[in-house]
């Protein structure tokens, strides 16, 4: 049984696609022990509380320093000791303790196809807004394994999405999450946890 640790800041969208991955068995041998949320306020955390998922707040306004934060960070991260961090739309940069700690076992979903649209300042509707503004005809998402650089990690997975006119950011990242996110997310879970990635 793949025990994971899922990060969260914001909706917990990506949350929920892989709790209901789970519940119908499209993702087999994995189970969501620790939801750990930067943001107090993450809607994320509603979702795992309304599951008696374990749930931690961990946000840089309750610490005196950055080093402090990921100090706390890391330290939750190694005390419950997963198989697999997923960060499903985590928006802080992964502390290097964590990833020298968890090297090869955290993986992200992005919300365009990598190498596009990716890196520093690239997050959220952020990334439909930049697609949309290089008039792009196609988009997607990517899951890839994290490491010391921002979104430069191994790819495992990608998907296409069309970008349509009279898209809005909104409307583009709906159609991301939808076609894309909530696919490809609970498939690379699945493939860890059962061997095939
Ligand atoms: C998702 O679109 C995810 O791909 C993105 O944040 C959103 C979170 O939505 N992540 C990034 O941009 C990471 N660079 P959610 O909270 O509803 O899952």
């Amino acid at each position: 049984m793949l025990r994971l640790l899922v990060c969260v800041s914001g909706g917990g969208t990506n949350l929920q696609a892989i709790l209901d991955a789970i519940d119908s068995g499209k993702i087999t041998n994995a189970a969501v022990e620790t939801v750990i949320s930067n943001n107090a306020g993450a809607y994320a955390l509603e979702r795992a509380r309304a599951r008696r998922i374990e749930t931690l707040c961990i946000s840089p306004k309750d610490y005196a320093s950055r080093s402090d934060f990921e100090a706390a960070l890391c330290g939750a991260a190694e005390k419950r000791n997963p198989d697999l961090i997923v960060l499903a739309g985590f928006l802080v940069k992964v502390p290097e303790r964590m990833i020298r700690a968890f090297e090869g076992r955290i993986i992200n979903i992005h919300p365009s196809l990598i190498p596009a649209f990716c890196g520093v300042g690239y997050y959220g509707l952020k990334v439909h807004e930049a697609a949309l503004a290089r008039g792009v005809k196609i988009t997607g998402a990517t899951v890839h394994y994290v490491d010391a650089g921002m979104d430069t990690g191994p790819i495992l997975l990608q998907k296409a999405v069309e970008v349509k006119p009279g898209d809005t950011p909104q409307i583009l990242q709906r159609r991301v999450m939808e076609e894309a996110e909530w696919q490809i997310l609970p498939q690379a879970i699945d493939g860890i946890a059962n061997g095939r990635l």
